[in-house]
């Protein structure tokens, strides 16, 4: 979380200083490209996102098995924050095949949705099987994006 806020930090204070400047046209493209150029190195990897994302899948493994629910929905919701900022800040990779949020609709949005909904209602049985979907769903997306060999175990 906190890399994503700094990153968004600098992002608005690197477009409220360009704001202010007056300058001819020519000066701004080129001002308007080395910001582009900024913010494309500013972007956290793919990876980085990913650790993020398992250290909440991990954390919602434990507090489904703590049976701690507050935690449970706690995490889930992470999870959907940093998968929704990968979608926003359209993070991509030579690995991903096709946009992320294409991916998350596929993988990662309906175990998300039933897992909120399992912690609300405070049901030990479908946290579990949605668990285990999602952790599947981890690993299907892996393997369909050239990454078959990160395996993430439950
Ligand atoms: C778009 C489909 C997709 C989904 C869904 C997905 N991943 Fe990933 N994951 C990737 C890709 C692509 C990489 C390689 C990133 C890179 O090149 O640095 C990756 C890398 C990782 C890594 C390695 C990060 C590193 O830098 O060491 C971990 C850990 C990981 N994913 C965990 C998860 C977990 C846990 C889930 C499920 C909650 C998940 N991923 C869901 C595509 C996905």
């Amino acid at each position: 979380m906190k890399t994503v806020i700094c990153f968004l930090c600098l992002l608005i204070i690197i477009l409220s200083i360009s704001c202010k400047e007056e300058t001819t046209t020519d000066n701004k493209q080129a001002q308007i490209d080395s910001l582009k150029t900024i913010i494309s190195q500013l972007k956290p990897g793919l990876g980085e996102f990913m650790l993020q994302i398992r250290y909440h899948h991990d954390s919602l493994g434990k507090a489904i098995l703590n049976k701690d629910y507050e935690r449970a929905a706690y995490e889930t919701d992470e999870l959907k924050e940093t998968a929704e900022k990968i979608n926003q800040l359209n993070i991509t990779n030579d690995k991903l095949q096709k946009p992320f949020a294409l991916f998350y609709e596929k993988y990662l949005q309906s175990p998300l949705t039933s897992l909120a909904d399992a912690a609300a209602k405070k049901d030990d049985a479908s946290l579990k099987n949605n668990f285990t979907a999602l952790t599947n769903n981890c690993n299907s997306c892996h393997h369909e994006n050239n990454m078959a060999f990160m395996k993430i175990g439950q």
